[in-house]
């Protein structure tokens, strides 16, 4: 089993969007076109607003595995406040750090590992942590640190990858790679070239960041709600992100955000500190 020292090396090499944006690393328009990928990839177009806290809960945020700063940014556009933005790595934090100041964000930034936070206890209103806690060795210590640092009534938004229908038809239907991979279909960069002609659905997973990225675990709707169900109220679960920029042609809108709403590769749940 990998450690969280290879979670931390995989991740200081390769932070999100390096290695696939055509522009200078931190750049502006890196960010800019970070930005569109999340909203055009991520949310199929439209910015899905269940993920930012309701007003009583947008005073003092947590941005945990921030990555490069995206959602630490979005958050403070729509009215988040007091935003802590904490990641493993400090090559994220620095990336992050650099976005939030060309685009004028106030934000705090820790080196944290999300299974052992150094955080008070009842700190945060509210906790964002999209898409990490499915790398690190010990998930479920994650989400006991999320509820510890929330205070009474604090809120979160989690997300995973989630085992969607593909992954699941991936046994039966798995032949359809290799004609997929000849077509054009395929994820730029980090040695994901033959990532359709796989077929393990767990080495699909973790190739998704990378060839070298040590965890990528996917979580079926049960098995997440049972990880969350003991420190949480599920307010609500939903999908987000079929990665049609994979595809050799452009799906229309309707067809992708039918493919986001219904077969998305992440599982995001609204949640209440019980
Ligand atoms: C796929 S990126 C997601 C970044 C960001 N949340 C986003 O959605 O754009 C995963 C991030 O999680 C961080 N990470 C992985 N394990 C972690 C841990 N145990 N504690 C804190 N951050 C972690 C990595 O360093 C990386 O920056």
């Amino acid at each position: 089993m990998p450690t969280i020292d290879d979670v931390k090396g995989f991740w200081e090499e390769n932070p999100l969007w390096t290695g696939e944006s055509k522009y200078k690393v931190a750049s502006k328009e890196f960010f800019i076109e970070h930005d569109k990928v999340c909203i055009e990839d991520c949310q199929a177009g439209k910015f899905d607003l269940r993920a930012i806290p309701e007003e009583k809960n947008r005073d003092r945020v947590l941005d945990l595995g921030c990555g490069i700063g995206f959602w630490t940014v979005q958050l403070s556009k729509r009215g988040c406040t007091n935003i802590t933005a904490a990641d493993l790595t400090e090559k994220a934090i620095k990336i992050a750090k650099l976005r939030c100041e060309i685009f004028g964000i106030e934000a705090e930034f820790y080196q944290q590992n999300a299974e052992k936070m150094t955080f008070e206890n009842n700190s945060f209103s509210h906790v964002n942590c999209q898409g990490v806690i499915h790398h690190t060795p010990d998930t479920r210590s994650c989400i006991t640190e999320i509820s510890r640092v929330l205070r009474k009534g604090g809120t979160a938004n989690i997300s995973v990858y989630y085992k969607n229908i593909f992954l699941r038809l991936w046994p039966f239907i798995g032949f359809l790679g290799v004609i997929m991979k000849k077509a054009g279909f395929r994820l730029k960069g980090r040695g994901r070239d033959s990532i359709y002609a796989e077929e393990n659905i767990e080495e699909i997973v973790r190739l998704y960041d990378g060839s070298d990225n040590p965890i990528g675990k996917a979580y079926s709707k049960t098995e997440f709600i049972s990880m969350l169900s003991p420190y949480f109220i599920i307010n609500e679960t939903y999908l987000h992100f079929f990665p049609s920029r994979t595809l050799p042609f452009k799906l229309p809108t309707f067809v992708k955000r039918f493919l986001d709403k219904y077969t998305g590769f992440m599982i995001y749940a609204s949640l209440t500190k019980k």
